[in-house]
């Protein structure tokens, strides 16, 4: 919240303000040591606004550097570009992000790179999976939509040692639930889009980690991801409040878990670390909190998820998630919609599951409207 200060520069602003230009006056010949109070030249490569952000996601992940983006598909595409080389071989764990498997699927042939898909009983075993010409490992935990959690310290180790780079999308997590540098990780990656904007308001993306690292991603000059300083402005303002958010969506989401495992209509409840003991093991080691996400396996049949939306009234029916309102969605519908049948019923999203991200509301507020919705289905 105390993060990027610098009233000086602002006419002593408490609230950093939006510099919404393009470009930037400068009396003499423009000089390389731009930003920071410097020489800005022009906002695809430095602003102001954008600097505010990427000084409070640094510090929020701990890292040394954070270079900032206009969706989190830019800054995954920043990093993949930026790092990967023809005859890599990217390992990529089971259950990321829809977007990041379309990229990768996009990419991979076209630049050389062999993208080695891992399932989720061989993520178990890092060091069976991890080789020598692993240059990246892409990976997301808790996982979409299952939530499943992966353990972030051993494959950190695993692909250290064979000289890898662990990429982490904490989106879900948050850095309020889970440090991915601390553990090891090499880079985090965030759609800013969800969690840290909070306010279903914004698109936004970051990359933090080392500064050896960041140097050698992409800025979003080059590729053309400027995150605008409005959208910037927007986050800023979210992360001030990511704490208390974050911390109303971890009991949110424990309470609904809870209430909703013995609930007839449920045949199962997916909440990281829940009801298994290696799970909850790991989720203990590298979480603080489990976040606001659960997921739901409804009885009755294909038509069950309908029904069930139909029926809710506090709840908003909608993709994306970690606002502050809460959201449910069918994930073969939104974010696996590009799957098929086959790979959907390899990743357990069977036809009944819904995904709930659970916002700020009062507790028993949710327990009630999703409990009620469930009855009617
Ligand atoms: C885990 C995760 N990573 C990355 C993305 C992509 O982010 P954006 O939509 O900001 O481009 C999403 C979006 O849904 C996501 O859920």
């Amino acid at each position: 919240m105390h993060g990027a200060r610098r009233p000086e520069l602002n006419a002593g602003a408490v609230v950093p303000p939006i510099y919404q230009t393009s470009t930037y006056h400068f009396p003499e010949a423009f000089s390389e040591a731009a930003g920071h109070g410097g020489t800005y030249l022009y906002t695809r490569g430095q602003n102001p606004t954008q600097e505010v952000v990427a000084e409070l996601l640094r510090g929020l992940e701990q890292g040394e550097s954070c270079k900032v983006y206009a969706s989190g598909m830019g800054a995954l595409a920043a990093v993949l570009f930026s790092l990967a080389e023809s005859g890599d071989e990217i390992v990529a764990l089971d259950h990321l992000y829809g977007g990041m498997v379309d990229l990768l699927r996009w990419v991979g042939p076209r630049y050389g790179l062999n993208v080695r898909w891992v399932t989720a009983e061989e993520a178990k075993h890092p060091e069976a999976v991890v080789g020598e010409k692993t240059r990246i490992v892409f990976l997301e935990s808790p996982t979409n939509p299952l939530l499943w959690v992966h353990d972030l310290a051993h494959w950190s180790k695993v692909a250290d040692a064979a000289g890898a780079l662990v990429v982490v999308d904490n989106t879900f997590a948050t850095p309020i639930n889970q440090r991915p540098l601390e553990l090891g990780a090499d880079l985090v990656v965030h759609s800013a889009t969800k969690y840290l904007g909070g306010h279903a308001d914004l698109i936004a993306g970051a990359v933090v980690g080392p500064r050896n690292l960041l140097d050698r991603i992409d800025p979003m000059e080059t590729l053309g991801s400027v995150l605008d300083p409005f959208a910037a402005f927007l986050l800023a303002r979210g992360l001030r409040t990511l704490a208390l958010r974050v911390g109303r969506a971890n009991e949110n989401g424990t309470r609904l878990a809870a209430a909703l495992e013995n609930h007839p209509k449920v045949e199962r409840v997916y909440y990281p670390g829940f009801g298994d003991p290696v799970q909850d093991e790991i989720a203990r080691r590298q979480m603080s909190g489990r976040g606001g996400m659960v997921t739901l396996v409804i009885r009755g049949g294909a038509g069950a998820p309908l029904r069930f939306l139909r029926k809710l009234r506090l709840v908003h029916v909608a993709a994306s998630l970690g606002s502050v309102e809460s959201l449910a969605s069918v994930p073969g519908q939104t974010s696996h919609r590009h799957l098929s049948a086959a790979a959907l019923a390899a990743r357990g999203i069977v036809p009944g599951l819904v995904r709930l991200s659970l916002g700020i509301e009062e507790p028993d507020d949710l327990v009630r409207d999703l409990t009620e919705a469930l009855d009617a289905v």
